[in-house]
C-alpha cells in the first residue's frame, strides 16, 4: 500500500518546539508527569519530551481498543505494567492521535481515580469529524482530515511506525 506524506518531518519538529514551550511555560515548579499509550506515541514521546526543558518524569500506559464481535460496543484493555505512581502528581498524558476520543477520555478518568493531582491531555494529531466522547486536547500538534494516517508511531496492522513523517495509507 502507498502513503502518501500529508505532515513532513520539518513540521513536526517545529511545532513541537512550540508545544514543547507552552508546556514548560505551562507547568514550571509543577511535578509533572508525561504518561504516554504506547505504542502510537513512543516516537512522539521521545521527541517531545526533549522540548520541555524543566524536570519531568515519564510513565507509560499501553492501551488497545477490541470491538466486541457480539456487541456493539468498544472495550478498551489497559496493561498498566509500566506505569508510574500519579498521586499528587499533574499528569499530561500523551497520545498519538485523538480519533473517537475513547481512549483519552477513558484514561483521563482512570488517571484521576488513580489521585492524580490534575491530568491534561496532549495529542500529535487530532482527526476531524469523527469524535463520538466530548473531550478537547489541552494541546494538539495538527488537525487532520478524516483518513487513515501512519507514521511518526502510527500503525496499520504494526507497520509504518517507523516513517520519519505522518501520510495517509492509500489502499
Ligand atoms: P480513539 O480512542 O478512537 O480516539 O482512538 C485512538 C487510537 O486509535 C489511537 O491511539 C490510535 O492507536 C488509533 N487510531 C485512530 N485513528 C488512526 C489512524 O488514522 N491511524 C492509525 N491509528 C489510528
Ligand atoms: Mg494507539
Amino acid at each position: 500500500m502507498a502513503v502518501t506524506p500529508l505532515i513532513n518531518e520539518t513540521e513536526i519538529r517545529e511545532r513541537l518546539v512550540e508545544l514543547g514551550r507552552r508546556i514548560e511555560a505551562d507547568y514550571t515548579g509543577r511535578p509533572l508527569t508525561i504518561v504516554a499509550v504506547l505504542t502510537g506515541s513512543l516516537v512522539a514521546l521521545a521527541d517531545l519530551i526533549r522540548q520541555i526543558h524543566i524536570p519531568l518524569r515519564v510513565g507509560l500506559v499501553q492501551a488497545s481498543s477490541y470491538r466486541g464481535a457480539t456487541t456493539s460496543g468498544t472495550t478498551l484493555v489497559l496493561n498498566e505494567t509500566f506505569a508510574p505512581d500519579v498521586a499528587g502528581r499533574d499528569v499530561l498524558l500523551l497520545d498519538d492521535i485523538l480519533d473517537t476520543g475513547r481512549t483519552l477520555a477513558t484514561l483521563v478518568e482512570h488517571l484521576k481515580d488513580r489521585g492524580a493531582a490534575s491530568v491534561r491531555t496532549v495529542v500529535l494529531l487530532r482527526k476531524v469529524g469523527r469524535q463520538v466522547v466530548p473531550i478537547e486536547p489541552d494541546y494538539h500538534g495538527f488537525l487532520i482530515p478524516d483518513a487513515f494516517v501512519v507514521g511518526y508511531g502510527l500503525d496499520y496492522n504494526d507497520e509504518y511506525r517507523h516513517l520519519p513523517f505522518v501520510g495517509v495509507l492509500e489502499e
